[in-house]
């Protein structure tokens, strides 16, 4: 029996609601009654969520936008904390890789490079040996030394997939980022992914494509209006998923679609 390396016991994980209050003179007051709602008041993004990751495990997570797919992986990295029931984590996490998440604006790609080594416990010797290749992977040549700020959302896809797979990460956690660069680089990534399988890193992957998960995932994970609806197979899940959403999955399709 393998190892979990990511255990959920029991976990809700809400955000505070603010409503939106009407007029100032009305809220001071009735201050008292509209704080102690503020507090009450809470959206729960995951509800009651059990579930295990083993090592080495390539684990998909799908489910419609808002279902708690996010709040999920903000989770695993330890950015996020549930208000309810237990995240255990038992190897190092890469920082998420969400949209520019984990990046700072201001700094050139180079230095957010080293910061984010930095933050996963790496020694700057460390990043230093691993820096040109993760510039030569993520194709961005001069503008690695331009802020951040100026890239376009597919230089920062292609700069955050290229820092957390050089970085040797223990978990690499991907949240819908494949899907932002053009398909040449998508292949590209896919193909890295695919060595990870390899050399037995465990993989938490987001994604809306039923190719990737098919391809790439040995279990996957539908969340579904908060909750856990199915896991298992990426087939069997991936069909339920697209017949609930109404759009029926054509298996031959997505065979055809070799990545
Ligand atoms: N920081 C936040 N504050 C308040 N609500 C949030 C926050 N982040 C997410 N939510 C809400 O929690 C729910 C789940 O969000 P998320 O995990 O991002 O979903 P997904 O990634 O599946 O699209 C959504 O309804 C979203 O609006
Ligand atoms: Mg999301």
């Amino acid at each position: 029996m393998r190892e979990p390396v990511i255990t959920f016991y029991n976990v809700s994980k809400s955000y505070p609601l603010y409503r939106h209050i009407r007029g100032i003179k009305n809220f001071v007051f009735n201050m008292p009654k509209h704080l102690k709602t503020m507090q009450q008041e809470q959206y729960e993004a995951l509800r009651d969520i059990t579930f295990e990751v083993y090592e080495g495990e390539n684990f998909g997570v799908i489910g419609n936008n808002g279902a708690g797919k996010s709040t999920t992986l903000g989770l695993i990295a330890g950015v996020l904390k549930p208000n309810r029931g237990r995240v255990i984590v038992r190897r190092r996490v890469s920082p998420l890789l969400a949209l520019g998440a984990g990046f700072h604006q201001e700094l050139s790609g180079r230095d957010n490079i080293m910061l984010n080594g930095v933050l996963m416990g790496l020694t700057r010797r460390e990043i230093r040996e691993k820096e040109e290749e993760i510039i030569e992977f993520s194709e961005l040549g001069e503008f690695i030394n331009h802020p951040i700020r100026m890239y376009s959302t597919g230089m920062v896809a292609r700069l955050g997939f290229s820092v957390v797979a050089h970085l040797d990460p223990e978990i690499l956690l991907i949240d819908e980022v494949l899907g932002v660069g053009d398909i040449r680089f998508q292949k590209k990534c896919l193909d890295k992914m695919k060595t990870f399988q390899d050399s037995g890193v465990t993989m938490v992957l987001v994604t809306h494509s039923v190719a990737s998960v098919m391809n790439l995932c040995d279990r996957v994970m539908w969340i579904d209006n908060h909750e856990i609806k199915m896991i298992g197979d990426p087939t069997e899940v991936v069909t339920y998923y697209s017949e609930a959403v109404g759009v029926p999955l054509d298996l031959s399709a997505v065979n055809k679609a070799k990545l």
